[in-house]
């Protein structure tokens, strides 16, 4: 019964991995880190090259980025019988070095090999190839994250990666976050993304629905590669007046709520609670990020919580309020007197 439940967990996992990024949101995000794909081996581990657009735009845009090498392993699992022309239970492998007779060459083309394994990312074969690679690039499992993240952190890998905003608070996540090793890159439109899937029923409403493709609001790249956005200043408008109004003190942390990024006071030189959607928004040079609700991992406070208090979630006049970071502004202006 065990064995079949866990079947069961892994075909319902399986299957809620199952979306495929449209080319159009890896073109917008792409484009801009040209300069530092020049040279590089690219690797997409979780990519049928006969279903991943990640396949598509760098074949084409090899000669533009001017890659390397690109190559792309992929899941046999993830072989889907609605798109794929090959046999679905066989782990492939394509290396690409460029070169094709035409812009737009097909893994047929440029010929994919078998892999020995599965095609996991975790397998040591796809890992050696991960070694070899100087860019990972694609949208992984999102069930997977934190262990994928994890591995690409140990093998000291260059990403680009869709992901999950809550993914940003997860314990294998977030120090990476706090100590500037991932952050976010430019980002979907309104933080949304469709992806193509046969396997859902998109219940989003009549604007946004699209034939074929499920809606999902949160969705984020998560990078280690430095870029323009990361370094524009916000600029602030609000002041602090006091912690009566706008801008309480929580009951349970040393730091004020700030419930919308927008109104971060330009004059507050203390720790400020921020949704973490403000991550869209983190200049390194502006804001130092000091830590998270205890919610969201023990110790993550970095020592602004009362525990005896015992409630881990900041509460503002004893109501809850939802996922919380606390950022300090690097150059606070004075405030008034
Ligand atoms: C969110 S989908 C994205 C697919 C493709 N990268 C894209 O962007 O269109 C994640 C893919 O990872 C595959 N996958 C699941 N577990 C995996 C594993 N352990 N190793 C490699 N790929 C895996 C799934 O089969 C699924 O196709």
């Amino acid at each position: 019964m065990a064995n079949e439940n866990s079947g069961l967990h892994t075909a319902k996992r399986n299957k809620k991995d199952e979306f495929y990024t449209q080319i159009s949101d890896i073109e917008n995000e792409l484009r801009h880190y040209r300069k530092l794909l020049q040279g590089k081996v690219v690797y997409c581990n979780c990519d049928d090259p006969y279903v991943s657009a990640f396949f598509e735009y760098f074949t084409k845009n090899f000669e533009f980025f001017g890659l390397k090498k690109l190559i792309t392993t992929c899941y046999k699992n993830q072989r889907m019988d609605l798109f794929s022309q090959n046999d679905a239970d066989q782990a492939i492998k394509l290396e690409y070095e460029g070169g094709a007779p035409h812009s737009l060459p097909t893994p047929t083309d440029i010929g994919v090999t078998i892999l020995e394994g599965d095609g996991d990312f975790r397998s040591q074969e796809c890992i050696e190839i991960l070694k070899e690679a100087d860019v990972v690039v694609t949208n992984p499992p999102f069930s997977l994250f934190t262990e994928y993240v994890a591995q690409l952190a140990e093998y000291d890998k260059k990403f680009i990666i869709v992901g999950h905003q809550n993914a940003i608070t997860y314990k294998g996540v977030f120090p990476l976050i706090k100590g500037n090793r991932m952050w976010l890159g430019y980002g979907f439109k309104r933080n949304m993304a469709h992806f193509i899937t046969p396997h859902y029923e998109d219940t989003a409403s009549d604007t946004d629905h699209q034939e074929g493709k499920i809606r999902v609001s949160g969705v984020v790249w998560y990078t280690n590669l430095d870029h323009n956005k990361r370094h524009e200043e916000m600029i602030l408008v609000q002041r602090y007046h006091g912690n009566e109004g706008e801008y309480p003190t929580y009951d349970n942390y040393n730091a004020i709520e700030v419930s919308r990024t927008q109104n971060i006071p330009m004059d507050y030189h203390g720790a400020m609670g921020v949704p973490i959607t403000f991550l869209t928004k983190y200049n390194p040079e502006q804001y130092e990020i000091i830590g998270a609700t205890e919610s969201e991992g023990a110790g993550f406070s970095s020592g602004l919580w009362h525990p005896e208090s015992g409630v881990a979630q900041a509460a503002v006049n004893g109501k809850r309020v939802y996922k919380r970071i606390f950022i300090r502004n690097r150059n606070p202006i004075a405030p008034e007197a």
